[in-house]
């Protein structure tokens, strides 16, 4: 198995010490290759290294300001325009602009384990944060209303080495033949 599957942990403090470019290159270039739907690749990825920036993000996130504390911060947005399909009669709550969306965020969700992986590949730490409303985070970072922000990924140095967090046994998970 590849080591990162299983090494892999959530990681929520960070060393100060930077992100070498060249590491978040191979981070940003594992998300490029990741497979897609008709090969739509309906992914925008957003970096983040001004403090300010990354504040406000953090705010925008249900507050969670361990955020800010990771040296890079990137935003994984799903593009409605790729898949005009799911664009179309769209149902937009009117608290928190979230949507329906399905395929794009499918296929932006497959680019974003790829960051996850590549992140421990590379002995850097992140964590998926997926608690915000898409009315929150969208102005901070001025994206327009027809992306869908699916997540915010702080990455750096882990200055914490997490437990593994339990998962269900294959057993409860996988059937055989049939249902
Ligand atoms: C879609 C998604 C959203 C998540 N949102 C948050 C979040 O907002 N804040 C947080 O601290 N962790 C968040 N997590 C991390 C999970 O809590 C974590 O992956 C899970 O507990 C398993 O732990 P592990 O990643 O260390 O294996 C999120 C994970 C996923 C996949």
């Amino acid at each position: 198995m590849i080591d990162s599957i299983k090494n892999r942990r959530s990681i929520r403090k960070f060393r100060e010490q930077p992100v070498e470019d060249v590491k978040l290159n191979e981070i940003l270039e594992a998300a490029r290759l990741a497979p897609s739907g008709n090969n739509k690749q309906p992914w925008h990825f957003i970096v983040i290294k001004d403090q300010g920036m990354k504040r406000q993000v953090a705010e925008a996130t249900n507050n969670q300001m361990w955020i800010a504390t990771a040296p890079v911060v990137i935003v994984a947005v799903a593009d409605m325009l790729a898949r005009s399909e799911d664009y179309a009669g769209l149902h937009v709550d009117e608290e928190t602009g979230n949507f329906d969306v399905k395929r794009i965020v499918r296929d932006t969700t497959i680019a974003v384990t790829h960051i996850l992986l590549e992140v421990d590949n590379q002995g850097l730490g992140a964590c998926w944060c997926g608690a915000f409303a898409q009315k929150s985070i969208r102005p901070v970072l001025g994206i327009p209303v027809d992306k869908f922000v699916l997540a915010v990924i702080p990455i750096g140095y882990p200055a914490s080495q997490p437990q593994a967090r339990e998962r269900k046994a294959l057993e409860e998970i996988v059937r055989y033949e049939r249902w």
